[in-house]
């Protein structure tokens, strides 16, 4: 695959048009497909409203702009994707949809077309369950908004070819994007890794020992996160993040771990899914909010802090040791696709693995629940006193 290969985009809702503009920009021809001529009359619209942005700002040139959308076709029918090497599937989270939409793809593009698809909660194995070929489709999932978030966890499924994943990952670099591979798991890295930031956030909430603009200021001044927990869900939207959380959770299992809280659950009954409504767990004018979070952690501030951080990186350890994804790709995914002010394991690193690890054990003995488990990983590198980087 090169900078030849034409691009099919399946979908023209907020990722598609992303992901269009990603390809367009690297230099590919790019085909637009929506099943509503609505949505790719918006789709065209909002790339030429980002493209008159970009210039009025002095960030591309009128002649790149021009040529960008021009590289960009939208089409009402998959049979235009005929003469693309791949295609990116990024319609409505179904199921059913994504696979008969493959189903129609691959009676168009010739066996050696790639096929991948956006979805955040389904697994792979599912939607290429499907497939003809199932060996030549994989995830890429990309972060919203696509243009700017640099990273893309690939994900190749049960049955995806030998070197799929490494060869999509090559393309995706070219695009100026950072990936990473993950394993075919629920939430893949970034939703998995992430659901302490929020579950242990509400917990300690509903247990009352701090209140959230409280948490969200722990989690700011003592941990330098960009937002605290309870800003960010109000941002996600707390119908989003609710539904994030539930599906990781029915994925494993029921494992307690990410069990969702009944607290977000009632905000979300409730319409107050955030900035987007005016109201989550602040209130918001014009997309701002109208209070202001207090800059001061409260009295347990510190001790909040560190027990939302050693569950993420209980998390982090984890999932290295199940073999999610390799060190280096854990760090990168949680710096470039949360914006977190470290990699998990280099702040364990920097905590020591057996002060983490004792923090954990406490918590478990404090409450006797399974959530608080150790990662059998951190339990061993406690013992030898080892660290995930020299
Ligand atoms: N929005 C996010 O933050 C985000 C982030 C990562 C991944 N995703 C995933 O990306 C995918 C798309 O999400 P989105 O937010 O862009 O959704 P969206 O609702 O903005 O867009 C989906 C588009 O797909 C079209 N569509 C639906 N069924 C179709 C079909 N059978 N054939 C052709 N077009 C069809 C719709 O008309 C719509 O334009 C989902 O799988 C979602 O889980 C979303």
């Amino acid at each position: 695959m090169d900078i030849q290969t034409k691009i099919g985009v399946a979908g023209a809702g907020t990722m598609g048009t992303g992901i269009a503009q990603v390809a367009s920009s690297a230099g590919h021809e790019v085909i637009v497909f929506d099943n509503s001529r609505d949505a790719l009359d918006r789709s065209a619209t909002g790339l030429r409203k980002t493209m008159n942005r970009l210039v009025e700002k002095g960030k591309l040139s009128e002649q790149d702009a021009k040529s960008l959308l021009g590289r960009i076709r939208h089409v009402t029918g998959a049979d235009a994707f005929r003469e693309c090497g791949m295609v990116i599937e990024a319609i409505v989270e179904n199921l059913d949809a994504k696979r008969s939409l493959f189903n129609e793809v691959e009676k168009q593009v010739d066996d050696t077309c790639v096929l991948a698809t956006n979805t955040s909660s389904l697994s792979i194995a599912s939607v290429g369950g499907r497939c003809r070929l199932p060996g030549r489709l994989l995830g890429v999932h990309f972060f919203n908004p696509a243009p700017l978030l640099p990273l893309v966890e690939v994900v190749p499924g049960l049955d995806s070819e030998q070197g799929l994943a490494e060869k999509v990952r090559d393309i995706v670099k070219t695009w100026g994007k950072v990936p990473v591979i993950a394993r075919d798991t629920p939430g893949f890295i970034v939703n998995r890794i992430a659901r302490p930031f929020y579950g242990e956030a509400l917990r300690v909430y509903e247990e009352g020992i701090a209140g959230f603009a409280e948490i969200d200021a722990a989690m700011k001044t003592l941990g330098g996160f960009r937002m605290g927990p309870f800003e960010l869900m109000d941002l996600i939207g707390n119908d989003v993040n609710y539904q994030v959380t539930a599906s990781v959770w029915e994925q494993m299992f029921y494992d307690p771990r990410y069990r969702p809280s009944i607290t977000q659950q009632r905000l979300f009954e409730a319409g107050r899914l955030g900035r987007k409504a005016g109201r989550g767990y602040y209130a918001y004018a014009d997309g701002k909010p109208v209070d202001g979070v207090p800059a001061e952690p409260g009295p347990h501030g510190e001790e909040v802090y560190l027990r939302i951080l050693c569950m993420l990186i209980n998390e982090a350890a984890d999932a290295l040791y199940l073999g999610i994804a390799g060190k280096d790709d854990i760090e990168l995914a949680m710096t470039k696709g949360v914006n977190y002010p470290k990699g998990l394991l280099h702040w364990a690193d920097e905590l020591g693995a057996r002060e983490v690890y004792e923090s954990l054990c406490r918590l478990r003995e404090d409450y006797r629940e399974d959530r608080y488990r150790p990662s059998l990983l951190l339990k061993r590198m406690a013992a030898d006193n080892g660290r995930f980087f020299t």
